[in-house]
């Protein structure tokens, strides 16, 4: 073993093994930590006698025991629960390190924190990475996408050990890019779980739809998504839906039946909404899946309100196939993408990140929770058009919905004739035809803000900019005035 590590990592919970392991398995030397805790077996102990036994791991006891065992610029990964631990680890770090020593946190901490880390840090003169990692416990073992920002005199010391931990695509290029300064590792991964929420809500629409409304069982709906799975819709959350449907508990009977419906939550979703409030951006269809979580968990309300409602539902007239669904999942996919890079292209002018958009979709062609075939086409609308305000507005993104238009109608039509809730589905065909509109209801509250708060006007025939306010309750007719703001 090396006289001094690599690589320092703080947190032997299943991530932080596991990307102990996946960093020693690429050739890296590596020290590990974890916290004591008096009345556990020593999570050190645990690890380098068993799974990391006869691997070039270093067991340490202390911070500064970790902090010395390192190669100068030491690097140091945090591998803990976001928040608090986060600061107080940060805490006795410094004690330890000297200028130029790089500390990284590879949880699912909030952006604005990991900005103010960074800060923090550069005073003392070392460097920060707040790095997203996808890919759950596999990808962290295997080859996680990673998302590092923050100190860009960082990138070049933390670059091989990640890019050699990441997944890594057919080509050979690494899912693991420099993704901006500040916050923006962390910002992306936060809108990329936003985007998860999205993608998992849709399939359960879906699923919702083809046992109500197909009237399907639980293994006639895996063949569904097994079959979508090789097509446009490939993706990993495709894929796992399929075998879930499929998995059967003890007594033979579907697991899945027996689960709660009831969705847990950590809170990046919702983090994501926030964040998308704050940059005024109409993100509805993940606000739509944060939603349906909060719903699906006050599960006493619903079961009441069932109980109090007999809803009689219209009973559609046409029948329609499967196949005008996976277009209306299609649609709405594209629909949730486009708010999603939409969100991230608004926050980089924001904070000044300069985010390539399509480098980002490539970087979560593999690794991570949302890989799927369709970020390949995202990459190259963005490489054909790096300026892109809309991914509705690539060529092949407007030729697909324009092809899933009318199945998509008809697909939210039966979901609310007969009764099933599929808000993230709906929703996404509410904001198309929302942005589609030239002409929209939108007169009417400005109108109605003029009437009781005089907040004046912009009108059709005036140029932009000029404003007006009408003397609403003033009998005798109009009095319309050029209002300068
Ligand atoms: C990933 C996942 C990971 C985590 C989710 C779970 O990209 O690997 O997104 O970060 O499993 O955050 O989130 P919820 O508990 O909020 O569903």
């Amino acid at each position: 073993m090396k006289q001094k590590s690599d690589i320092g990592l703080i947190g032997l919970a299943v991530m932080g093994e596991n990307l102990a392991l996946n960093f020693e398995s690429r050739g890296f030397t590596v020290s590990v930590y974890n916290r004591i805790h008096p009345e556990r077996e020593n999570a050190v102990d645990r690890f380098v006698n068993g799974r990391g036994a006869g691997k070039n791991f270093r067991p340490t006891y202390s911070v500064k025991e970790l902090v010395e065992s390192l190669e100068r610029p030491r690097k140091v990964m945090m591998m803990i629960r976001a928040g608090q631990p986060v600061d107080e680890m940060i805490g006795q770090l410094v004690e330890f390190l000297e200028p130029g020593d790089v500390v990284i946190d590879g949880g699912n901490s909030d952006f604005r924190d990991t900005e103010r880390r960074e800060e923090q840090m550069e005073k003392r003169g070392l460097l920060y990475v707040g790095t997203g990692i996808s890919g759950g416990e596999i990808g962290a073992l295997t080859g996680p996408s990673v998302m590092p920002g923050g100190s860009p005199a960082a990138w070049p010391l933390v670059k091989d050990l990640l890019q050699s931990a990441a997944a890594h695509l057919e080509d050979g290029t690494p899912c693991c890019e420099w993704i901006g300064s500040g916050g923006a590792g962390h910002y992306v991964k936060m809108v990329h779980n936003g985007i998860e929420y999205g993608d998992m809500q849709l399939i359960a629409e879906s699923y919702a739809l083809l046992r109500n409304y197909w009237q399907l069982d639980n293994d006639a709906i895996a063949d569904v998504f097994a079959e979508w799975n090789r097509g446009e819709l490939d993706s990993y959350l495709m894929e796992i839906t399929s075998e879930i449907c499929r998995r059967k508990d003890a007594d033979g009977s579907w697991l899945l039946d027996h689960i709660l419906d009831a969705a847990g939550q950590k809170g990046t979703g919702k983090l994501t909404v926030a964040a998308a409030l704050d940059e005024s951006d109409p993100l509805t269809l993940i606000a739509e899946a944060v939603n349906a979580r909060f719903l699906s968990a006050i599960r006493n309300e619903r079961i009441q309100a069932a109980s109090l409602y007999k809803r009689e539902n219209i009973i559609s007239q046409t029948a329609i196939q499967t196949e005008a669904l996976r277009h209306a999942l299609y649609a709405s996919k594209l629909i949730s993408y486009a708010q999603g890079f939409s969100l991230l292209r608004r926050a980089s002018l924001h904070y000044d990140w300069n985010l390539d958009l399509g480098m980002l979709a490539r970087i979560w062609r593999k690794g991570c929770i949302i890989r799927s075939v369709f970020l390949g086409q995202i990459t190259r609308a963005y490489e054909a058009t790096p300026s892109l305000e809309n991914l509705l507005f690539d060529d092949f993104f407007r030729a697909r919905i324009q092809d899933a238009i009318s199945a998509w109608r008809q697909v939210a039509a039966v979901a609310i004739a007969e009764g099933v809730a599929a808000p993230c589905m709906t929703s996404a065909l509410t904001y198309f035809d929302g942005l589609c509109t030239t002409s929209s209801a939108a007169n009417v509250i400005q109108a109605q803000r003029d009437y009781f708060g005089a907040h004046t006007y912009e009108r059709t025939d005036a140029p932009r900019g000029q404003f007006f306010h009408t003397d609403w309750n003033e009998t005798g007719g109009s009095a319309s005035r050029i209002y300068n703001v």
